[in-house]
């Protein structure tokens, strides 16, 4: 038996709208996608701080944070990291439609992935943040200490070694770490939220 069969979707009373203007700012859906090591928690963390300061509304989801909560026992599969996506970008939507600004940072390596994200909010309210940080940048970084451990044949499907990473191809937003500074990478993205009304 198909038991969605029996669910209708409910309407809300209090619409997107009431929710925006409340807010003082337009929801947002900011994607960080990038290398392991790349910056993107770090620049997504600094971007909250600043949003904050300038009384937005924010909520940030954290690859590994994540990975140790709702994604606990998801691998590095393709098939689980399809799933790791999946599970989070819907998250996200839910925060999105109550009119904050999400920020995601997970490495999501795969491009289908990424398009499917962005299928799922309304149009204008995905922002793609290639954190773009050279293999060689975050492997000689290496905060964590896992590239070491993957070139040594420790960690299997690592991404940028053993399992892929799709790089974008036309993010909004592309922010190369290793040629300005965290503050210059943050002023960018606030620049592009001004620029596009989404922020004042
Ligand atoms: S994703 O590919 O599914 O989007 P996610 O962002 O959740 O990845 O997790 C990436 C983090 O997990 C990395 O920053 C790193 O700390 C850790 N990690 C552990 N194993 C791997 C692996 N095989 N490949 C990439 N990252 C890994």
């Amino acid at each position: 038996m198909n038991h969605d069969e029996n669910i209708v979707w409910h309407s809300q009373t209090v619409s997107r709208e009431q929710k925006q203007q409340h807010k003082g700012h337009k929801p947002v859906l900011l994607w960080y996608t990038g290398l392991s090591g790349s910056g993107k928690s770090t620049i997504a963390n600094a971007v909250e701080a600043k949003l904050f300061e300038l009384g937005c509304h924010t909520y940030l989801l954290d690859g590994d944070n994540v990975r140790m909560g709702l994604n606990k026992g998801l691998t590095f599969s393709d098939e689980d990291r399809i799933e790791n996506i999946r599970r989070i970008s819907e998250v996200a939507k839910l925060f999105v439609d109550a009119g904050l600004i999400v920020s995601t940072a997970f490495i999501s390596p795969f491009k289908a992935d990424r398009v499917q994200a962005r299928s799922i909010v309304n149009e204008g309210e995905f922002v793609e943040v290639f954190i773009d940080t050279p293999l060689s940048v975050c492997e000689s970084r290496d905060p964590k200490g896992l590239y070491k451990k993957a070139r040594a044949g420790e960690i299997p499907n690592f991404t940028g070694i053993s399992s892929a990473f799709d790089v974008p191809e036309a993010p909004e937003l592309h922010v190369k770490t290793a040629e300005q500074s965290i503050e210059q990478s943050v002023e960018q993205i606030i620049q592009y939220l001004k620029a596009n009304k989404i922020i004042k």
